[in-house]
């Protein structure tokens, strides 16, 4: 169902669940001063309370209520890349966000999402706590069709259309005198070396073998159809490229262009829920594409979605 600015304000005030969209994709928001609403995006979505939800706010300078002594070239990231893509994990002044919000983590993550609409919802709700808006495990989504298909029809949606980028937020870490990056996402590691001096290296677990980003721990992005990524011959269907042939007796479903991996990206998810749609069950991905900039997310997420 979908619902205008006005309302999407009124019903987060009065402490319900809705989906908002982001240039990423589509959140399941709640206010951050509603502890009971952000215990309704855990069960809605199907999700362990170990995993933490990011904090969505209008302004840069609103990092002031919950952080305090930032970590070096903090505020040159955020001049170059809020409002966008990049979510910063930062420890938290104690008792400013609620437990259940950050898993009960002496940290938080916290972004400024640069859609418009998103960024006028928050000005007026105050922050917004976010996961994806999708069922725990599935493709995220990326317009008000996935979360229908998620959540039903009756679910309110703020619509914004589809989102531009299509991939989650790059999550950045300070660890160990440097950024390093927790998940891949819509910034490729290349955008931060200008501002660092190196490339923040992905670094998916921490001392003692403890994942620093907890949602890593788990299956995502996965359709019910079985994804190989060695070749298969006997798979009826192939996820592949418009500039390559394959079998003609195959089912070939495109992902977009070699040249093109910002829309790759952006159709990434939309193309695994469609395998969903036409009742795909074995399907090969060519995964011969480059290893640089948005494919190594592009990589990631296939590679994660093909783990059943
Ligand atoms: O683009 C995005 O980031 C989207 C949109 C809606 O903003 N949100 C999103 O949320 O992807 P979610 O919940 O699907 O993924 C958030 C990730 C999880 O892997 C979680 O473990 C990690 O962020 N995270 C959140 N707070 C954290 C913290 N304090 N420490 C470490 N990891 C954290
Ligand atoms: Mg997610």
């Amino acid at each position: 169902m979908r619902i205008t600015l006005t309302e999407a304000i009124w019903r987060l005030k009065s402490g319900e669940v809705i989906a908002v969209p982001t240039e990423t994709v589509y959140g399941l928001a709640a206010c951050l001063d509603q502890p009971e609403a952000i215990e309704k995006i855990f069960s809605i979505k199907g999700r362990p309370k170990i995993n933490p939800l990011i904090i969505h706010i209008a302004h840069q300078e609103h990092i002031q209520n919950y952080t305090s002594g930032h970590p070096p070239y903090f505020q040159e990231l955020t001049k170059a890349f809020w409002p966008g893509p990049l979510t910063c994990i930062l420890p938290i002044i104690p008792h400013t966000i609620p437990s259940i919000a950050r898993a009960g983590l002496p940290t938080g993550g916290f972004r400024v999402p640069s859609l418009e609409l998103t960024r006028q919802l928050i000005e007026s709700t105050g922050p917004l706590v976010m996961p994806s808006a999708n069922l725990s495990g599935k493709p995220s989504s990326t317009c008000p069709e996935h979360i229908e298909e998620d959540f039903g029809i009756d679910f309110p949606v703020l619509d914004g259309g589809m989102c531009s980028k299509g991939l989650e937020s790059t999550i950045l870490f300070f660890t160990e005198g440097r950024w390093a990056i927790v998940r891949l996402g819509a910034l490729p590691p290349q955008a931060f070396e200008p501002i660092l001096g190196y490339i923040p290296v992905f670094l998916e677990k921490g001392k003692n073998d403890i994942p620093l980003s907890p949602g890593q721990l788990f299956r995502h992005y996965a359709p019910k159809a079985n994804l190989l990524l060695e070749v298969d011959g006997g798979a009826p269907y192939i996820l592949g490229f418009e500039e390559r042939e394959y079998p003609n007796d195959k089912t070939v479903v495109l992902l977009g262009s070699l040249f093109n991996p910002a829309q790759v990206a952006q159709r990434l998810y939309e193309t695994l829920r469609y395998l969903d749609q036409i009742k795909a069950t074995k399907v090969w991905v060519d995964m011969n594409f480059p290893h640089d900039g948005l494919w190594e997310t592009i990589r990631e997420r296939l590679l994660r979605a093909s783990k059943h």
